[in-house]
């Protein structure tokens, strides 16, 4: 199992902007129910142990009453085995800055969304074990807050109507578990390593799975490259996106794109310029 460069890292506010473009699209009758999402990365904070992405996602869905299947997919096997059994998740704040803000608005609505209040908890209780020592000592007088994770989420792990996963997105079989509605692969794909064929093979690999007109949430590694190094262009990127079977719905930040899935998968209806082949050898 590889284990190095592996991040887990998460934020509270993760899954919040997919959920909210899955309500809108099934309240917009462009997305039948229920849906079946796709999660690829499930995150685990330091301290904690838990993600937050799937929990905003299940718990914005079951509020909007937009009946789920699921399928959440992490390459660490602890991960996973944390997903099927956790029932609480915790937070802390310490500071004030923009970032904390913003984790403060995501646990409110979070709390509203799930319709439940927070519980302070016993921070020795909660944190990792093996964290203890290093939370007391930097995070001294902090308070831990907890609340149980969704409800409609308890009862379909119960079921098997969501299921925790362990592969590898680059090569695990997901047609037994689609095709899906929406997939979110956010913050896994940089992991991947600089070649961009490793990366397409991840992307062809959620996109084939995904049902036509389908939204597909994704961070484009190489992106943030289109403005620097001559050999991508708008062309390249478009193309790309042809090949993934992909058409841009909008954009949340600098390369946090909401697709739609328009096209068929690998059949691009641009002609390809000459540099993409070079860069998926
Ligand atoms: C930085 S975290 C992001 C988690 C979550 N998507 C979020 O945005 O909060 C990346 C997650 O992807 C998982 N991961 C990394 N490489 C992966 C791969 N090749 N296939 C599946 N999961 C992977 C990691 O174990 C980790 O849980």
């Amino acid at each position: 199992m590889p284990k190095t460069n592996i991040s887990t890292e998460t934020r509270l506010t993760r899954g919040q902007f997919f959920a909210e473009n899955i309500v809108s699209a099934v309240r917009g009758g462009n997305l039948s129910t229920p849906v079946n999402i796709l999660l690829v990365g499930i995150g685990s904070h330091r301290y904690f142990g838990c993600g937050y992405e799937a929990y905003n996602t299940f718990a914005c869905l079951e509020h909007a009453g937009v009946d789920y299947r699921a399928t959440v997919v992490d390459l660490l096997p602890e991960l996973v085995a944390d997903f099927q059994e956790r029932g609480e998740l915790y937070v802390s704040f310490r500071t004030l800055n923009d970032l904390e803000n913003e984790s403060r608005k995501a646990w409110s609505q979070y709390l509203q969304w799930t319709g439940q209040g927070e519980k302070i908890v016993d921070t020795s209780q909660v944190v990792i074990p093996s964290q203890r020592r290093g939370f007391r000592r930097e995070f001294p007088n902090v308070v831990v807050r907890a609340a149980k994770i969704p409800a409609s989420l308890e009862q379909k792990l119960g079921n098997q109507e969501v299921v925790a996963v362990q592969g590898n997105i680059k090569s695990i079989d997901l047609q037994q578990y689609g095709p899906f509605t929406a997939a979110a692969c956010v913050n896994v794909l940089y992991q991947l390593g600089r070649e961009p064929r490793d990366t397409m093979k991840a992307i062809l690999n959620i996109t084939s799975n995904v049902e036509r007109s389908g939204l597909v949430y994704l961070d484009l590694p190489w992106l943030p490259f289109f403005n620097f190094d001559p050999s991508f262009s708008v062309d390249v990127e478009n193309s790309l996106q042809d090949l993934m079977g992909l058409e841009r719905n909008h954009f949340q930040g600098d390369n946090v794109i909401l697709y739609r899935k328009s096209l068929p998968y690998g059949s691009p209806t641009r002609r390809l310029p000459r540099s993409l082949p070079i860069l998926l050898r």
